[in-house]
């Protein structure tokens, strides 16, 4: 079992409640367990990844803003992605009927802004990982579980997604408090972070398009690039232009 940190979400707990069992899994055929174990699996392995990614933004988001709602929620992130990492490979052994070992951690690369100054590098890595992946991600996960039908994979599909809305908050906390000329250091970036997020999410999936694997909450690559593309449009742009931000580039096309 994955360690967990002790004053985390659920005090040391996984879940609030264990989850769910559920029969049925033991009627499918083994194709359609071993490719929903395999896809839950990946899933454990990028959720650890994020989790290495979050711990450099909460270093990011203390130094911004120490002492904050959005710190506390920072420092809880990087637990909560451990947590995510184990609900996974709970989900992933039950589909494979067997208990397997929790991915090897891969080192993360610490995302770097050239030329722009510290502040705005570290709103950068902030906006980058929450307002922006967490958002989009959140939007899959609302996606996964309109399609997931089995018991396991819902409750395990909404415990990921609960926290990944709190996640993308803190980008957005942090975007709103900060001084206008801040605001504007992060514009220039913004638009090819934004597409380099949709390419990454509709195209480096590790989604199947097999019959069967939606309902056991993996949607298909299409569902996975669909939910990138309206998280765009319909939260995170009109997220920036809010708050007054215009991703450079951005009003040219529009
Ligand atoms: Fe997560
Ligand atoms: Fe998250």
């Amino acid at each position: 079992m994955i360690a967990v940190a002790g004053d985390g979400r659920w005090g040391g707990r996984v879940t609030r409640r264990p989850l769910p069992d559920d029969p049925a899994l033991d009627t499918l055929s083994p194709s359609l367990r071993d490719t929903v174990s395999r896809g839950w699996f990946e899933r454990a392995a990028a959720e650890l990844q994020t989790s290495a990614i979050m711990a450099v933004v909460c270093q990011d988001v203390v130094a911004l803003r120490p002492g904050s709602e959005a710190a506390r929620l920072a420092a809880r992130a990087v637990d909560d992605e451990r947590r995510h990492a184990e609900i996974c490979r709970q989900v992933a052994s039950r589909y494979a009927g067997t208990d397997l070992a929790l991915p090897v951690e891969s080192p993360v690369v610490v995302p770097r802004y050239d030329g722009a100054s510290e502040e705005v590098e570290r709103l950068l890595r902030i906006v980058a990982q929450c307002s922006i992946g967490e958002t989009i991600a959140a939007v899959f996960l609302e996606a996964s579980l309109e399609a997931a039908r089995g018991p396991l994979a819902r409750a395990a599909t909404r415990e990921l997604l609960g926290d990944d809305v709190q996640h993308a908050r803190i980008g957005w906390a942090l975007l709103a408090g900060c001084s206008a000329t801040t605001r504007r250091g992060v514009e220039p970036w913004l638009l090819p972070m934004l597409r380099g997020y949709v390419r990454l999410w509709s195209a480096a999936t590790p989604y199947t398009s097999m019959p069967g694997v939606r309902e056991h909450g993996l949607p298909t690559p299409e569902d996975v690039a669909a939910a990138a593309r309206r998280a765009t449009v319909e939260v995170i742009i009109p997220g920036f232009d809010l708050l007054g931000v215009t991703p450079r580039g951005l009003e040219r096309q529009t």
